[in-house]
């Protein structure tokens, strides 16, 4: 830390990436410092673009800059696991983009590293850091649509099938429900917790992925939850949460809202502004730069409990639609 700011190394120069920049440059309490990419050219552009000190032409660098306290992890799926361990294992704190490992068996031994070394560890799971979840995650434990009964939400946009993109090719991890799927499943886990049961029916791309998937999480008491991941039509991407009392709506793409609706009993409904900074990115960045600043190394809000609940979700629906990545151990 310099100055109570903490600074930020960026692994991997891609879409993401960008974006996270462009957020992490209207913090005043952390700044971008370095940043590596597999090519130095791409590095030296991305400084350029977003004021860092230092590009490096590999990961390695990286973690070894003295003057980095916290990695953003932007590079695809496969690659997670491995990138942060790389991090954690240079005493580097990590925020490593979603889903923060390709299972949940990946996850626990990042988990364990993170706290051997002091390190704090969190998903990029940048939603749950907006307002707008916020204040519908606040509301719902306050009650203010009674108990919650029902959860339904999605996500899809159409996209042209490339087998080598990191969306379809199983090598990177890719499918619909790693890549998006994980954003309702987020809601499920975030305002009902850890599912009793898991129903789920897939589509498949031709390289083998899913690029269609339909989830039905049940809970003790009889609360459910639906959730649809799609890559090959455009689906509204919002959020309905139905409680005893009323409802919530998150208009699409609600994993990026700033806004929603409530609807009481008598069917009147409110839109409730919560407003957000840049992307939305800013949010999850000042909450790690908080962690940071007062030696926290694990968020009260994504704590790894959840992270590891989604993981599991996601296996078991990987597991019954033999969905399996070719890099996977046999077991
Ligand atoms: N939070 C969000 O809103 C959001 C949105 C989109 C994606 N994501 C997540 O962010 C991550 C990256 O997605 P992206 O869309 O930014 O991906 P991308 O642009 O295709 O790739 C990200 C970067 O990863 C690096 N990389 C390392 N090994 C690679 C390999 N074997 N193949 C390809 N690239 C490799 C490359 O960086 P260098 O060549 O510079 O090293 C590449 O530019 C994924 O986990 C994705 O799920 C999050």
């Amino acid at each position: 830390m310099k100055e109570n700011k903490v600074r930020w190394g960026i692994l991997g120069c891609g879409k993401i990436a960008r974006k996270f920049a462009e957020d992490l440059s209207l913090s005043s309490s952390g700044y971008l410092v370095s940043c590596a990419s597999r090519s130095l050219s791409r590095a030296e552009d991305f400084a350029r673009n977003y004021s860092a000190e230092k590009a490096y032409h590999d990961y390695p660098s990286l973690v070894s800059d003295p003057d980095v306290d916290v990695i953003y992890v932007a590079t695809p799926h496969s690659m997670h696991y491995e990138n942060t361990l790389l991090c954690l294992e240079n005493g580097k704190h990590v925020l490593v983009e979603k889903p923060a490992a390709v299972y949940a068996g990946q996850f626990e031994i990042m988990s364990k590293l993170a706290s051997h070394r002091g390190c704090l560890l969190m998903e990029a799971m940048w939603t749950a850091f907006l307002p707008v979840i916020a204040t519908v995650k606040e509301w719902t434990e306050k009650g203010k649509i009674g108990q919650i009964r029902h959860m339904d939400a999605d996500f899809g946009f159409t996209s042209h099938f490339d087998p080598e993109s990191r969306l379809y090719d199983p090598n990177l991890a890719g499918g619909s429900l790693l890549d998006i799927g994980i954003y309702p499943l987020f809601m499920a886990i975030h305002l009902l917790g850890k599912p009793q049961k898991i129903q789920s029916a897939v589509s498949y791309a031709k390289s083998g992925v899913d690029d269609e998937c339909t989830v039905l999480l049940s809970y003790e008491g009889g609360a459910t939850a639906s959730t649809y991941s799609s890559l090959k039509v455009h689906s509204d991407t919002k959020c309905e949460i139905y409680g005893t009392k009323g409802k919530i709506t998150i208009p699409g793409r609600f994993h990026e809202q700033d806004h929603f609706f409530i609807t009481n009993e008598n069917g009147e409904s409110t839109r409730v502004d919560c407003g957000k900074t840049g992307r939305g990115y800013f949010h999850e960045a000042e909450h790690v730069n908080n962690l940071i600043l007062n030696n926290l190394t694990e968020s009260n809000i994504l704590p790894h409990r959840l992270t590891k609940t989604l993981l599991e979700v996601m296996d078991e629906v990987r597991k019954q639609n033999n969905i399996r990545y070719p890099f996977e151990k046999e077991e």
